[in-house]
């Protein structure tokens, strides 16, 4: 059984390739950041167009690196949503025109899902058996974090996700992107927020969005709070030949609202998975890319912690494989009126 996976959803083009035991064969990634990097941001006609040229040349190589031939491939998966309809539109067609020439079954994947099923692909560095025998048992806590979307999920089994919280505004992503753009740092943000806080010696803490009582996150204060600070400093709006801009007050900004974001997301998961009883916690999503979330993570949890490789929490094709494998054990099977879904929720994909 071999499951080839097409994400087009954002700014990523991505093809991967997952065997029957999820074993990653491929995981091919077309990133369009230096071209988004110029405008500050995503625009949403550039990273179609985008993807319209990068995504043959992006298969064609992910089927020479995983050693197949077309006619080993299985079944084709495609994120049809959530994200950017006219990025997704470009995935679900060429994988509806890869299915119809192979004669395989289209499978459709929902983003959100795919990123948590990375968690479940495996690599040589990376095993997450651990995880494999414990869903079904007990749930397991999954925080899906990245550029349009902070979720709380609990799996219950396969395919069974419960929705406990979410951000009532901008995503954990949004917001290292924001505040980033606020101190004068390179899209995307995350990276260079992180980079830059290593250099920090000390920080005057923000105060932390907790939203008591719910499983909710807010990141739009600690965004405002970054603002007002950066202009009471005299760093916004960012005059780099003025004087002000000291290296030293942006890496201890950077940190400070690092610090702020992290601490809310460990804090309010692990006391999410503990109350629910799950047997262990799973980190995705692009901002599981965050080296001190991670440790964080792992160091406070007393429950066990899952943190897939970095090409595996970022938009890539072999999440959508894998999640791709799992709906088509589930019996999933679409047909060619296959629609993309922008606003698609997580735990939607599967068959119930
Ligand atoms: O999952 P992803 O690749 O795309 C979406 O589906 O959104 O996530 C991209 C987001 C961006 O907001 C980016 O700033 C953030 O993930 N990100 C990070 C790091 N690397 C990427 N955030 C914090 N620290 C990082 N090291
Ligand atoms: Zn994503």
């Amino acid at each position: 059984m071999h499951v080839l996976g097409i994400e087009t959803s954002c700014d990523e083009t991505s093809v991967g390739v997952v065997n029957g035991d999820g074993r990653v064969l491929a995981n091919v990634v077309a990133t369009q950041v230096d071209i988004h990097a110029r405008y500050g941001g995503i625009v949403p006609e550039v990273a179609s167009r985008q993807h319209v040229i990068d995504i043959r040349p992006v298969c064609l190589q992910a089927i020479v690196k995983s050693g197949l031939d077309w006619g080993d491939i299985d079944a084709v998966s495609v994120t049809h949503g959530p994200g950017l309809a006219g990025s997704l539109i470009v995935g679900l067609n060429f994988a509806k025109g890869l299915a119809a020439a192979l004669n395989v079954p289209l499978v459709g994947v929902n983003h959100m899902d795919g990123h948590v099923y990375g968690a479940w692909a495996v690599t040589d560095e990376y095993e997450p058996q651990h995880f494999q025998q414990l869903v079904g048992q007990q749930g397991i806590m999954c925080l899906v974090v990245s550029g349009g979307h902070t979720e709380l999920v609990v799996l219950e089994g396969h395919g069974h996700f419960r929705l406990i919280g979410e951000t009532k505004d901008d995503a954990a992503g949004e917001a290292f992107d924001k505040a980033a753009r606020i101190l004068g740092l390179r899209y995307p943000g995350g990276p260079e927020i992180q980079r830059v806080a290593e250099g920090a010696e000390e920080t005057d803490p923000f105060p932390r969005a907790w939203m008591k009582g719910s499983d909710d996150f807010s990141f739009s204060g600690i965004k405002t709070a970054v603002l007002n600070r950066a202009k009471s400093l005299g760093i916004y709006p960012l005059d780099t030949n003025s004087e002000h801009v000291s290296p030293k007050v942006i890496a201890s900004l950077a940190k400070a609202f690092q610090d702020s974001v992290i601490d809310v997301l460990v804090t309010k998961t692990i006391a999410a998975a503990e109350r629910e009883n799950c047997a262990g916690i799973v980190l995705v999503g692009g901002v599981a890319a965050n080296r001190p979330l991670r440790e964080t993570l792992l160091q406070k949890s007393p429950l066990p912690v899952s943190v897939p490789p970095f090409e595996l929490c970022t938009d890539n094709g072999a999440m959508i494989a894998m999640s791709g494998l799992m709906n088509y054990r589930s019996g999933r099977r679409d047909t060619w009126d296959l629609d993309v879904i922008p606003n698609l929720r997580i735990g939607t994909s599967f068959l119930s």
